[in-house]
């Protein structure tokens, strides 16, 4: 099976939902795979699975890491890698430095980074030399500190800012834009103005495609509950009660079983 490329995703522009998802580590890019259109290695992992405060201070190796480990899960699905934090903004060289090593060294088809207007040109120097690039626009959390913590951007003239943003990656020659935590209406405007797919998160219905965060919608956390995340499992309440069983077992003498262990009984 051939795995989709940068063209197939750009040409199902106002066709059928793109379906995408996150996934670190081996395991969970097998499970993702099939269902899904992108398979992203998000800067989330810092957050989701190292226990950082923010993205900031996600790094190129880490992402280089887990990207390997993804790739060995895909077959099907479009693997994007996100540049961290540090690793891209200072010029378009110093981007397509990161991009590359990003893509040479996991394998993985195109990057995505943050930023509208101002990354624009750096969106074109990257697509120019061979790097697919993803936007990533509205709420950018790699800027939390500019823009005062996790609020929904465009709101009332704020609108103009953000579709100006998304109009920019589009013309720089992303082939897709993630559109995170920004009204509704707004997404469906930019989604009928844009040529290239759009992917919501927090951004409601109209979007060529949504994402979320693959540990969110499977309960993964107990205390983390966005209001534009839906919880399709409840993981992390499954694993609390398995590990509490398990030590109540070994404490009780019940683990391990005679089916559990090897030779004679003792
Ligand atoms: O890092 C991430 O997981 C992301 C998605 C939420 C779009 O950027
Ligand atoms: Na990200």
């Amino acid at each position: 099976q051939k795995s989709l490329t940068a063209s197939d995703i750009r040409e199902r522009k106002g066709g059928g939902p793109l379906v995408c998802l996150t996934a670190y580590t081996t395991p969970t890019a097998r499970l993702v795979d099939p269902h899904c259109d992108i398979t992203l290695v998000g800067d989330s992992v810092g957050m989701v699975l190292h226990g950082l405060p923010s993205t900031l201070g996600v790094t190129l190796e880490m992402m280089v890491l887990h990207g390997k480990a993804v790739m060995r899960g895909l077959s099907r699905s479009l693997c994007v890698i996100d540049l961290p934090f540090g690793t891209y903004e200072e010029s378009s060289e110093q981007a397509f430095r990161s991009a590359s090593r990003l893509l040479a060294e996991t394998g993985a088809t195109a990057v995505k980074l943050e930023g509208g207007v101002h990354m624009a040109e750096t969106i074109s120097f990257l697509v120019a030399r061979g790097v697919p690039v993803v936007g990533h626009i509205g709420l950018t959390p790699q800027s939390v500190n500019v823009l005062s913590g996790y609020k929904v951007q465009g709101k009332g003239t704020d609108a103009q800012r953000v579709l100006a943003d998304a109009q920019a990656v589009s013309d720089a020659g992303a082939f897709a834009v993630v559109l995170e935590k920004i009204p509704q209406a707004l997404a469906h405007r930019i989604t009928q103005t844009i040529t290239i797919p759009t992917i919501g998160i927090g951004a409601g219905p109209a979007c060529d495609g949504q994402i979320l965060v693959v540990d969110d919608m499977l309960g993964a956390f107990a205390d983390f509950k966005p209001k534009f995340v839906k919880r399709y499992a409840e993981l992390s309440q499954q694993a609390s009660q398995a590990i509490e069983q398990y030590a109540a077992e070994v404490r009780a003498g019940e683990f391990p079983e005679q089916m559990h262990s090897f030779g004679p009984p003792v």
